[in-house]
């Protein structure tokens, strides 16, 4: 795609955005809101925007329309602030006359609803199920506890959003398209449309970020939390998912555990309740434009300097992530092992970069993951490291913009997640990155479909593939790899988040909604 085709992409995504909301107003409900608060010493309130695609792209709507952020409160200054009118132009002013603010109003669940709906049963028992994680010989012990954290969390924390969806909905002086997002609001859609009984309903379309497995998976869940989730998701007009599989996946637990549904694969529909969801395919993707501007700032070039003392002359080895067990940090380490081993010509020329993002420790699968992986990291130091020769650095700590000069600095990225719905690294290394770095890519990432043919796809568990495709990466010849970075790039560019978004509200005026 030339940079002319991914401009007129642009301005006519622009276009359906303002055409579509000039008779409409949005409401989006998620989690995390799009800013947090602080309190600072001086008793004031700073707000802090949330970083990421997401944010941009979805605060970016109100440019063209009311809109209003509905999340949970993360930060006590966050509940003193309740509600109220953020402008989001340049960081986050408190400021309703901008023509681009966006309402943000704050949910304040008391703490162990908000502990039983995201510690217990978000994080881990749907996110450890969804990323096929568990070790069902094992775990998860779905005891009274866990029940407990359903009723008193996860319904009650979803009942709370739909109670304040469908405020805002009947408040809204146009017919409303809510866009609710991820796995934390499965039974929202559902109490939305009990509690809007016989008035007019708003449009529904709710976005899954992780992977959605077969049905064989969801038998893991007692009937009656799959039953709540299926018919809360079936509450929708279309619900969005990254990958086909995902889509397809779904209606096949629809037609395995929802009693009374009907479905249709070619029209990717299930019919329940006298309502027709549609299920679609939306894959998510990272706003280019934002990030090349990021990439070519001061703050970035600062952490340039920071890698490159690291690095130095070294051939480059990356890896960035959340703290995460799907995303399989710990085979990493096994496979640059094994690579040393079987390739001793790389000892002492390459380094191993894993720049880690502290991620839910509250959780203690997480935390254990989180000693697992320095141990496995502390091993491979340990038997090839010397005064000379460091293999494996750790960085840890949550740091956007030193991620993205690490980014424009590697020769080999690695992407190894046993499960991820789709993997925004994956995309982002590649528009960043300076060296014709070769990305190394897991099947079970979603971003797979899209960059496979620029990629080495390997599987999650393989480690001794993943071992010859590290070595394969350092010894590949130039031009190939400028080939398949030159693919890459063009497979990203050509899909970023604007389209992703644009999908979404095409989807709604093709289905006549
Ligand atoms: C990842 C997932 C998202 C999810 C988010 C929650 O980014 O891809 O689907 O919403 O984690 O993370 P949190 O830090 O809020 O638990």
């Amino acid at each position: 795609m030339t940079d002319w085709d991914v401009k007129e992409r642009r301005q006519r995504c622009k276009a359906l955005q303002a055409d579509f909301f000039a008779n409409r107003a949005l409401v989006i409900a998620a989690n995390r809101g799009p800013v947090t608060f602080e309190s600072a010493e001086d008793g004031s309130l700073q707000c802090h925007r949330g970083g990421g695609g997401l944010v941009t792209a979805l605060t970016g709507l109100c440019r063209h329309t009311d809109a209003t952020w509905i999340a949970c409160a993360q930060t006590e200054a966050d509940a003193a602030w309740r509600e109220g009118t953020i402008a989001l132009r340049e960081g986050c002013t408190q400021d309703s006359d901008d023509s681009g603010a966006i309402r943000v109003q704050f949910l304040s669940p008391d703490a162990s609803a908000y502990d039983g709906y995201y510690n217990v049963i978000a994080n881990p028992l749907l996110w450890f199920l969804q990323h096929s994680m568990w070790d069902v010989p094992r775990a998860p012990v779905i005891d009274q506890s866990t029940w407990h954290a359903w009723e008193h969390g996860y319904v009650s924390v979803n009942l709370l959003f739909a109670e304040a969806v469908a405020q805002q909905v009947q408040t809204a002086s146009r017919p409303t398209l809510v866009m609710l997002q991820d796995y934390h609001l499965y039974l929202t859609p559902r109490f939305v449309r009990e509690k809007m009984r016989g008035v007019e309903q708003p449009t529904l379309l709710h976005f899954v970020h992780i992977p959605w497995p077969g049905p064989e998976y969801w038998r893991i869940l007692p009937p009656t939390m799959r039953q709540a989730i299926l018919d809360g998701l079936c509450g929708v007009d279309v619900l969005g998912l990254q990958t086909r599989e995902d889509g397809l996946n779904f209606i096949r637990t629809c037609e395995s555990y929802l009693p009374g549904a009907r479905v249709n694969y070619k029209r990717g529909r299930v019919s329940y309740r006298n309502r027709a969801t549609y299920v679609r395919d939306f894959p998510i993707s990272i706003d280019v434009k934002a990030l090349r501007e990021l990439a070519q700032s001061s703050e970035v070039a600062e952490h340039r300097v920071e890698i490159h003392n690291i690095v130095e002359d070294e051939q480059l080895i990356l890896r960035i992530d959340r703290i995460e067990p799907s995303k399989n940090i710990v085979r990493g380490f096994f496979a640059f092992e094994e690579m040393l081993d079987l390739y001793p010509e790389h000892r002492g020329q390459v380094k191993f970069l894993a720049i880690l993002v502290p991620s839910r420790l509250e959780v203690n699968e997480y935390q254990d993951y989180a000693d697992e992986l320095m141990a496995a990291a502390g091993r491979v130091n340990a038997k090839y490291g010397d005064s000379e020769w460091e293999p494996v650095r750790l960085l840890v700590g949550d740091d956007y913009a030193r991620g993205i000069a690490a980014l424009q600095r590697y020769d080999v990225l690695l992407v190894n997640a046993i499960a991820d719905g789709m993997n925004l690294v994956a995309k982002e290394g590649p528009v960043v990155n300076q060296r014709s770095g070769v990305l190394i890519l897991s099947e079970g990432a979603g971003a797979h479909q899209r960059l496979e043919s620029g990629a080495t796809i390997i599987s999650p568990c393989d480690v001794y593939t993943t071992a010859q495709a590290l070595h394969q990466a350092l010894v590949m010849p130039a031009k190939e790899r400028q080939d398949r970075a030159a693919r890459l790039r063009c497979l990203v560019e050509h899909e970023d988040i604007t389209v992703w978004l644009c999908r979404q509200l095409e989807t709604v005026v093709e289905l006549g909604l």
